[in-house]
């Protein structure tokens, strides 16, 4: 196979493992502790705001994908009908981000979940995922699906399937380490070398 076997990366580059999940109905509900932060909808989020509670979340876990877009690009994203954006405020911050993108017909992606440091660990990502399966399956859909990567928290992969979602394939990425590029600020992720 010519895939097998180690190969190099080049310096500047960052290599991740990306597990592609999936279900075709919803789980049965489960009774989860009601947790002290307010599920907020963002109708026409401004771009600004996004970036700053992606990165909130998203830093330690290198994400980048967001951050490189201009004002429109990501505005027409986020401002797309068919996208649902809600923030996880506690104590007037936002610290949890739910995406959802409906924007394929008959599907649902949880485009980004995820908690800054200080939310984790104290049951607000399960009370936060049993309100996306409701959102996502009151939508006229036959599928809700989800990618994680080997750089983010190495709690996900186990998170998403003890939520219900089986894994159907894996990718290997290939992309320019954000801390270099300038999108994210060179201690982002210290668990990650820079090389
Ligand atoms: C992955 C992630 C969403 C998990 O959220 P979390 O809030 O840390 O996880 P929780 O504390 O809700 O859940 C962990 C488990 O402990 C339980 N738990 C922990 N503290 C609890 C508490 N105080 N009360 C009740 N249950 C609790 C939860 O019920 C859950 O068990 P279950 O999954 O069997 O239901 C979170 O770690 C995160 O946002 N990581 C960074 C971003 C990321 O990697 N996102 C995914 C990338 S695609």
């Amino acid at each position: 196979m010519l895939l097998d076997g180690l190969r190099d990366v080049p310096p500047g580059k960052l290599a991740a493992v990306v597990t592609h999940l999936q279900m075709v109905q919803r789980p049965a509900p489960r009774p989860v502790p009601p947790v002290a932060a307010d599920l907020v909808a963002h109708d026409r989020p401004d771009p600004a705001w996004y970036r700053a509670l992606f990165t909130r979340v998203g830093r330690d876990w290198l994400w980048f994908s967001r951050l490189s877009l201009e004002d429109a690009a990501l505005g027409a994203i986020l401002h797309d009908p068919d996208v649902q954006v809600f923030s996880l405020r506690q104590g007037g911050q936002d610290l949890g981000l739910l995406e959802l993108d409906f924007r394929v017909a008959g599907a649902c992606e949880l485009a980004y979940f995820g908690l800054a440091a200080q939310l984790q660990g104290q049951g607000a990502g399960r009370w936060l995922m049993e309100r996306a399966l409701d959102l996502a399956w009151a939508g006229s859909i036959t599928r809700f699906h989800v990618h994680t990567c080997s750089l983010d928290s190495p709690a996900a992969l186990a998170f998403y399937i003890r939520s219900g979602f089986t894994p159907y394939a894996r990718q290997v990425e290939v992309a320019d380490d954000p801390r270099l590029t300038g999108v994210l600020p060179r201690d982002a992720a210290p668990q990650v070398p820079i090389l």
